[in-house]
């Protein structure tokens, strides 16, 4: 098929799960973080697995979690990020979000994560995260609000270490949230996210992962929904950490477009997304800082 033929087809199909995806969202609200089934523990536990193991990876050589004070943005359904944390040394976890999604999550299910986790942990460490499982302790906490003001969330407290996966995509505004985050960060603080930047749809996700960035301004704004992705690029990430003092900044591209496939899912894009310095090879970006 031509790849303007295509390109027309995937933003005709496109726009109608955007209205689908708006519709449900207005209906029933944000309920649902990720594509993992609520039901399928054995995958719930994997996901939060990979992601603490993903963010250990990340991670310049020289920075460890041991003794950081965290803070994750938009932990969603589970806290066990924060027990798997506090297993491997964290001084502290903090979890803040807009949503109340973790209101289901329970100390057994953190505990099983940490349990089944299949690497090494000091004992020391794991007592201590069990410890702070047992209720909302000064080292383990989390705090939601609608409006989600990052330093009222913390209350005056500052952090070493500041984290998040596929959350930054959803966030509002990512420069009020930067800004925000710089306000808590201690000197010396690594700031890591995870982001996914790809049509969220699974639908189309592998066949169009750029989709999203078919639509004009004016048309994805229309279709607003809570938790609708940004489509927020790399460039502006570094920007504004720029913009609050952060230095050290690093992209790294976790998964990108294979070259054979590049004409047909990079065309097509609404302006600004049609331009090199967007990267919409990027499909999932890893954005690492640090606050001298
Ligand atoms: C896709 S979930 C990711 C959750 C978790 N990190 C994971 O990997 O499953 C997105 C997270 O961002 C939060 N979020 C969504 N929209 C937001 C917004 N406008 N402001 C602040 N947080 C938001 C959600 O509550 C959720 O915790």
């Amino acid at each position: 098929m031509p790849i303007a033929v295509r390109n027309v087809l995937f933003k005709l199909i496109g726009a109608f799960i955007l209205l689908g995806v708006w519709a449900k969202h207005r209906l029933m609200g944000y309920k649902k973080p990720n594509t993992v089934s609520s039901d399928d523990r054995a995958a719930r536990i994997d996901y939060v697995h990979d992601v603490v193991q993903s963010w250990l990876r990340f991670l310049p050589a020289d920075v460890s979690v041991r003794d950081r004070a965290v803070l994750e943005l938009g932990p969603g359904s589970s806290l066990a990020t924060g027990a798997l944390l506090l297993a491997h040394g964290a001084k502290s976890y903090t979890a803040v979000d807009a949503f109340r999604l973790a209101a289901d999550d329970t100390a057994e299910f953190r505990r099983d994560a940490i349990a089944q986790f299949n690497g090494e942990l000091q004992d020391a460490h794991v007592e201590i995260a069990h410890t702070a499982l047992e209720g909302e302790s000064s080292n383990f906490c989390y705090h939601v609000d609608a409006g989600f003001d990052i330093p009222a969330l913390c209350n005056g407290q500052k952090f070493d270490l500041i984290l998040s996966c596929a959350s930054f995509e959803h966030f509002d505004a990512i420069e009020t949230t930067i800004n925000g985050l710089t306000k808590v960060a201690q000197s010396g603080c690594i700031s890591l996210h995870i982001v996914d930047l790809q049509t969220h749809t699974n639908a189309i996700r592998q066949r169009d992962p750029n989709n999203i960035y078919r639509f004009s301004a004016w048309f994805y704004s229309l279709l607003t929904f809570p938790g609708q992705p940004n489509r927020k690029r790399p460039i502006d990430y570094v920007r504004a950490f720029k913009q609050n003092g952060w230095v050290d900044i690093e992209v790294i591209a976790a998964k990108s477009i294979p070259g054979d496939q590049l004409g047909k899912l990079t065309s097509g894009l609404a302006d600004p997304f049609n331009a090199p310095e967007m990267d919409m090879h990027m499909l999932d970006a890893v954005i690492i800082s640090r606050y001298p």
